[in-house]
């Protein structure tokens, strides 16, 4: 190799070997980690480029309707159930308001709330008064010029034990039928006495005087009602509220699962007449505690079967959960989404059949209207989630078909 040619094989080994060297040395600077203020002095990330074409921004719901304006147009009352959580409530104040012109008292006037047991001792015959929670829900509703249904006075649920036996006492014997009739009697008759003396019975436009007597074998409900009266009670029940009640509250008797007590309950009101024949019950109320696996053919069939007999039929504690009784559902967007198409569905059935005369409903009441107050609340039966927020099944049961969650078309 001639020596200027080893010369310049050598001067480029060593210039590239200090360009080497040089990255070596540089090369944990580079790779260190960044202090938050070199970060910020970092090349800038470049600006994102703009969407070819922008998201557009979802048009806000424009809701026009409210459920008392929507079923104001066929006489129906939009009803809620109400509890003292709600009157301390703003949000359920505003929502309860807004909504809704009928309530019925989720708790408060059924019999162990209405039954005051010492004055009862004190007078040898049952007393009824209402406590301070009662007092407060029925200012409330006269405050807010609510019409309400009152729920409810004769039940084997939420009744206390002694008002069947000897002196209130309920380690002795259950008194004669005679003793429990005058017992029913004087309870009815207080009950609207009450009202009236409070001065607020004239919101009252329906009451339940019995809830809940039948089975869906169609034989009666075993109760302590029926232990010491008889057969009869519910007619005895009916008879002394037609006495005492005045003319403009309708009489109701309210029951369950009444798509699977429809004989029953169809054969069974017939009964309910005074010696003219002329009846001694308004209406029949539909709990209408549902399911989204429910078939609403079969609950429009015993609307429109009940409805025959020329009384009125009422929804009076509506919620539908998702699935079935045995079987809950999560609430996933699909199953919500179902939800609001079995209300939308609903709603549109019974308006349909209400329009075509073949029922007579005066009053359609949800058992609530926030899921996290519902007694279902695992089972999301309403129409407002947790947050309050309208879910699809508020829009379904207002009959704003595109946003019930129906497939697009
Ligand atoms: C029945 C009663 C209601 C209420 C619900 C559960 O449907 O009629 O008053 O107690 O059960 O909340």
């Amino acid at each position: 190799m001639k020596k200027w040619k080893l010369g310049l094989l050598t001067a480029l080994l060593a210039l590239s070997m200090t360009a080497c060297s040089a990255k070596e040395t540089a090369a944990p600077e580079a790779t260190a980690t960044p202090t938050p203020a070199a970060e910020a002095t970092a090349t800038p990330a470049p600006t994102p480029e703009p969407t070819a074409t922008p998201e557009p921004t979802p048009e806000p719901i424009v809701v026009t309707e409210t459920f008392q304006s929507l079923f104001g147009k066929y006489g129906i009352k939009a009803g809620t159930c109400l509890s003292d959580f709600m009157i301390s409530n703003k949000k359920c104040n505003q929502i309860i308001t807004e909504q809704f012109n009928s309530i019925t008292f989720e708790n408060h006037l059924k019999p162990e709330a209405v039954l005051n047991y010492q004055e009862s001792v004190a007078a040898g015959d049952l007393v009824v008064k209402f406590n301070n929670t009662t007092l407060n829900l029925l200012e409330w509703c006269k405050e807010n010029d609510m019409a309400v249904r009152g729920h409810t006075i004769i039940w084997h649920s939420q009744t206390p034990d002694w008002i069947f036996y000897e002196d209130f006492d309920n380690k002795k014997e259950l008194v004669s039928r005679d003793v429990m009739l005058k017992r029913m009697e004087s309870y009815i008759k207080q009950t609207f006495e009450e009202l009236e003396e409070l001065g607020y019975i004239d919101m009252f436009y329906a009451y339940d005087v019995v809830n809940e007597a039948w089975m869906e074998d169609g034989s009666m409900r075993d109760s302590l009602w029926l232990k010491t009266i008889g057969e009869d009670y519910i007619w005895q029940a009916f008879n002394f509220a037609n006495k005492y009640a005045p003319e403009y509250i309708d009489l109701y008797y309210n029951d369950y699962n009444e798509q699977f007590k429809t004989l029953t309950l169809y054969n069974f009101v017939q009964t309910l007449v005074d010696k003219d024949g002329n009846y001694l019950i308004d209406g029949v109320g539909f709990q209408a505690h549902l399911y989204t696996e429910d078939n609403l053919e079969t609950y429009f069939n015993t609307l429109e079967k009940i409805g025959s007999l020329g009384l009125k039929v009422c929804l009076t504690e509506l919620d539908v959960s998702l699935g079935t009784w045995q079987n809950v559902k999560p609430g996933t967007e699909a199953n919500l989404k179902i939800q609001g198409q079995y209300y939308y569905n609903l709603v549109n059935g019974i308006l349909k059949r209400v329009e075509e005369g073949k029922v007579k409903m005066d009053s359609f009441t949800v058992w609530g209207f926030a899921d996290n107050l519902s007694w279902r609340k695992e089972r999301s039966p309403l129409f407002y989630n947790m947050l309050y927020q309208p879910k699809y099944s508020f829009y379904g049961a207002l009959q704003m078909k595109e946003y019930a969650g129906f497939p697009e078309e």
